[in-house]
């Protein structure tokens, strides 16, 4: 079986896109907001006044204290500064996570479906991926025993996304909490990336691996979906002090830090919470329109808790993900993530919400008529 993933899909698309083809892009899990002006405008600024120096690998104090207490007000979280550091992104938060983890040979639990970075990047340092598939007639809920099931001698981390890409799915504060449980009782780290925090359309609040400072952890975070910062490569990772100065001497020997005017832009960001609290709105408005559009549609699927995904089950016999991803590129021009690139989930696809709702609602609709002629 060949499985896509939604890079393929998205060379795809843009080859399509080259020879003048408009295609609704609901592949890429990328918010299509701009950066606040008033980082941009800071970025520029610090640019000029030539801020655009080394720093300590860490990142300059002012912005790990801004960080701080930017989570202190968030989620009662008590964090010095030195247990934060400012890194290239989440993604690259996830690989100081892990490095600083994992030895070769160790087993790192991941929930599927699930981000595939995590995967390569677990056995880029070494370790080896242990699937806890979770599933949409459990309403995505992971089994506490069947995490235990996984357990052995050479695990030593458990990753968890929630809000989830790409599920949507938000954890209850008691699941939350029976996985710290497991987590302390057999000694591991829990490394949770948190990277959708801020949108949860719940209004039930996030659970955070920050108000469990008793269990080993690291928490990934990131500016690039909660302001539409992709491209500036900023996200912060927080740990005890002992695991970040050792994640601290890793972005030290590989990228020395991050830029200086890029840290002023942080500091930026964390002061526009009307912002983010708009983004969330449109975001949440969006998920709403897709799933109501989703409906009629022979698909089954999660109505998602948060993040800016919606996944669903094709229910039409004989339809692979893959090969459904492709001709709904090909026919209709609009493409989605085939769910084979999260895990075990070769009937699904994810919709990303990273578009304008009308192009959104219009994307669905041409999924529609695409599954109609295919039953
Ligand atoms: C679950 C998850 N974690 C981390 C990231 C990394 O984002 P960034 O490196 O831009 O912060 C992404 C981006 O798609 C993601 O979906």
């Amino acid at each position: 079986r060949k499985v896509l993933t939604h890079r393929d899909i998205a060379r795809m698309a843009e080859a399509l896109e080259r020879q003048g083809v408009r295609v609704i892009r609901m592949d890429v899990g990328e918010p299509d907001f701009r950066a606040p002006s008033v980082v941009v405008e800071r970025a520029y600024q610090e640019m000029k006044a030539g801020k655009s120096r080394y720093t300590e690998p860490k990142g300059r104090q002012e912005l790990r204290e801004a960080i701080a207490d930017y989570v202190k007000m968030k989620f009662g979280a008590d964090v010095k500064a030195d247990q934060v550091i400012a890194t290239m992104g989440g993604a690259f938060g996830v690989y100081l996570a892990l490095a600083s983890t994992i030895s070769p040979g160790d087993e790192v639990i991941v929930i599927d479906p699930s981000w595939p970075i995590y995967k390569s990047c677990i056995r880029y340092v070494g370790g080896r991926p242990i699937v806890l598939e979770t599933r949409l007639e459990d309403n995505w809920e992971p089994n506490l025993d069947e995490l235990n099931e996984k357990m052995s001698a050479a695990t030593k981390a458990i990753i968890l996304n929630y809000p989830s890409n790409p599920t949507g799915k938000a954890l209850s504060k008691k699941t939350f909490k029976g996985i710290v449980e497991i987590a302390q009782d057999k000694k591991l780290t829990l490394i949770s990336d948190e990277v959708y925090a801020d949108y949860n359309f719940t209004g039930s609040g996030h659970n955070t691996v920050l108000n469990y400072p008793e269990v080993s952890y690291v928490l990934i975070s990131s500016f690039s979906k909660s302001w539409g910062m992709t491209g500036f490569r900023v996200g912060f990772v927080i740990s005890d002090l002992d695991r970040a100065n050792k994640m601290a001497a890793i972005q030290s020997m590989l990228i020395t830090c991050i830029p200086e005017f890029v840290q002023y832009a942080a500091i930026e960001a964390l002061k526009c919470l009307d912002e983010a609290k708009r983004n969330l709105e449109v975001m949440k408005e969006r998920a709403e329109a897709v799933c109501k559009a989703l409906e009629p549609l022979p698909v089954s699927f999660y109505k998602p808790d948060g993040a800016m995904y919606v996944f669903p089950r094709i229910d039409v016999e004989g339809i692979d993900g893959s090969e459904f991803a492709v001709k709904l590129l090909e026919k209709k021009n609009v493409s989605v993530a085939p769910g084979g690139a999260f895990g075990n989930y070769f009937d699904y696809f994810r919709i990303s919400l990273g578009q304008p709702k009308e192009a959104l609602v219009e994307g669905v609709k041409r999924i529609g008529e695409f599954l109609s002629s295919m039953s």
